[in-house]
């Protein structure tokens, strides 16, 4: 989505915006532009394109100032476009504003504007914010922008400079993401950590309708009666290198490799930490059902958990994505929890599904990375995994350590409910922590996964199939393939094959198949005949016997692990086959064509 930073303080604040910018691309951006204020207004430049392209319109066209904005834009009103792009400056060239987010109400302030005589240049929603804030501006900035707070619907992180207050900098949010970052020379506003850690890794993390006055020597917070609000300000533990590649090629497999060590600060979070303690308040015998909800791959965790989940507990587990789950009136009420995943703890959908799940009474358990994202902070109890910053677009460690939540949460809750006693329950925990040490063996062995996948570019689709919990993680295998590789891909129960994805196997049609389910090994590998037989390549993933038939079946082997946990295995190898296949076709891998990080609007 659309990224925002702010500067004021004793630098000049262009150079810092735009390396700030750069730190927020992962979030996905057509556009990019920034303003200064001097004591003679704005300047501005903004324009459609890549951030280097702007660095080249700021050599033409250079800036300076002790105060600023700058905005990385993800289009959803209005075409990517120089016009279209922020910062908007109303017409009297007095009020500056970078948004993210989405005013739902636009249309109606626009011609309550345009009546005024008001001129809009754009087609978004955002400039309606600019031109509304000049309309209410009568001298005194912070009023201005509680009567705008109130006047917007919808959702916004905004930055708003003032040219007859040129020593402040404003910001205010409801429902979007937006920290305050504060350092010797300066303070920032920001959409995300990465965006000012190389400066401060004090931060405040600005609450809905709050607003944020910075100046040079400091930050004060108000709320929306313009009392003063006092907020504890939070050191980030992610030290900058940790949002940088460290060497790697890209984010993505940096992240992979980041793996064993992430999984193991979850994992210990979880037993002894912060973590437990919210796990222990949680009394799972309240509940007759479990809901799972959530998008994208941390939607294909909640399919691995259902059948963790119902293992364990032997209670009904559905898992709907959330963009479904939020208009289908839930049949959920006191005595249902619903378990939210989501590694921004900013994706609209699954906010509005967790206030969904809230409306009916609910309990709502959120699995989160972002610490003090929204998600994070509505829900009833919010679990953090330990990722740490996950740069990357698609995926892998924070989908990881969902995973590795999601199976002690399983734990916990099947003791809770006396389907586990402690000694069984410590196996499994066993089981659990013998994860990273695996992970990393897994990763020692990449070679073989790269110089399969560099045979498997020219592939225009292909098929992932799996029984049981090899199904629930085949769907994040093809995920992956399709998010970064662009190759169409299909997960499929491997029962289902021949209800009709059959019919579309043809010579060297690959098929990525998943066998750790030790009862069905059997019939899965009835299915890996059915495909080969008709002329099908196999990428087998699983330790069972079995044929290479003549070379068309190539076996890669995982570590020993309880089955119930294998996907924390197998999902590294489809990780890393995914990965190499878009290397190998020199693809942007972190910031795929399309996609975003998280997409905080519907
Ligand atoms: C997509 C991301 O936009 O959103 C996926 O590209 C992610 O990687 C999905 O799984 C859900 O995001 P989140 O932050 O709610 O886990």
């Amino acid at each position: 989505m659309c990224g925002i930073i702010g500067y004021i303080g004793n630098q000049d604040a262009v150079p810092i915006i735009v390396e700030g910018l750069k730190k927020l691309e992962y979030r996905g951006y057509d556009s990019a532009g920034l303003a200064v204020c001097g004591a003679d207004g704005f300047s501005v430049v903004k324009q459609k394109g890549r951030l280097d392209a702007l660095e080249i319109r700021l050599k033409q066209q250079p800036l300076s100032g002790f105060a600023g904005i700058g905005h990385t834009r993800w289009a959803t009103h209005g075409e990517p476009s120089d016009v279209n792009s922020h910062p908007h400056v109303g017409q009297q060239n007095r009020i500056a504003v970078v948004h993210n987010g989405i005013i739902e109400n636009y249309q109606e302030i626009k011609e309550y504007l345009q009546q005024k005589g008001v001129t809009f240049h754009s087609q978004t929603d955002s400039e309606v914010i600019a031109q509304l804030a000049e309309y209410y501006y009568d001298k005194e900035l912070i009023k201005t922008v509680v009567k705008l707070s109130r006047r917007l619907e919808g959702s916004y992180a905004l930055g708003i400079m003032c040219a007859a207050h040129p020593d402040v900098l404003v910001a205010v949010k409801k429902d979007n993401p937006l920290i305050i970052g504060v350092s010797a020379h300066g303070h920032f506003i920001a959409s995300d950590i990465p965006a000012v850690l190389k400066h401060t890794n004090q931060v405040y993390y600005l609450e809905d309708n709050e607003i944020a006055v910075l100046t040079a020597q400091g930050v004060q917070f108000f709320n929306t009666e313009l009392e003063t609000v006092s907020k504890k300000i939070e050191t980030v533990s992610w030290n900058p290198e940790a949002a940088e590649k460290g060497g790697y090629p890209h984010f993505m497999l940096k992240e992979i490799m980041e793996q064993p060590q992430i999984l193991k600060d979850t994992i210990a979070n979880l037993l002894s930490g912060k973590g437990a303690e919210v796990m222990q308040q949680i009394d799972i015998k309240k509940f007759t059902r479990v809901c799972i909800t959530a998008c994208g791959s941390a939607y294909n965790a909640g399919l691995v958990a259902k059948y963790v989940f119902e293992r364990l507990l032997r209670l009904p587990v559905e898992v709907e994505t959330a963009s479904e789950f939020r208009y289908k009136d839930a049949i959920i009420d006191e005595q249902s929890m619903v378990i939210l995943i989501s590694q921004s703890g900013e994706t609209a959908d699954t906010i509005a599904a967790m206030r969904e799940a809230k409306r009916k009474g609910a309990f709502t358990l959120s699995i989160v990375n972002v610490v003090g994202s929204t998600l994070s902070k509505e829900s009833d109890v919010c679990i953090y995994t330990a990722a740490g910053p996950e740069i990357a677009v698609a995926t892998t460690k924070a989908f990881s350590a969902q995973l590795t939540a999601l199976y002690l949460l399983a734990v916990r809750f099947a003791v809770g409910l006396g389907r586990l006693t402690p000694t069984q329950a410590k196996q499994y925990i066993g089981q659990i922590q013998s994860i990273p040490k695996k992970v990393a063996e897994i990763l020692q062995e990449v070679d073989t996964v790269q110089r399969y996948a560099a045979a498997c570019v020219g592939y225009k689709s292909v098929f992932f199939i799996g029984r049981n919990l090899d199904y629930a993680i085949a769907t994040e295998g093809s995920l992956k393939l399709k998010e970064i590789s662009y190759i169409h891909s299909e997960a499929y129960a491997g029962g289902e094959l021949k209800h009709g994805t059959i019919s579309l196997i043809e010579d060297n049609t690959l098929v990525v198949t998943l066998a750790t389910v030790e009862k069905l090994y059997p019939k899965i590998l009835s299915n890996a005949e059915q495909v080969l037989s008709r002329g099908a390549r196999v990428l087998w993933i699983g330790n069972a016997q079995t044929d290479d038939y003549g070379g068309r079946l190539v076996q890669l082997r995982l570590p020993p692990i309880e089955e119930l946990f294998a996907p924390s295995l197998s999902v590294i190898v489809l990780q890393l086959f995914a990965y190499y296949i878009a290397a190998n076709k020199g693809l942007d891998i972190d910031k795929p064509r399309n996609l975003a990080k998280s997409v905080t609007v519907e």
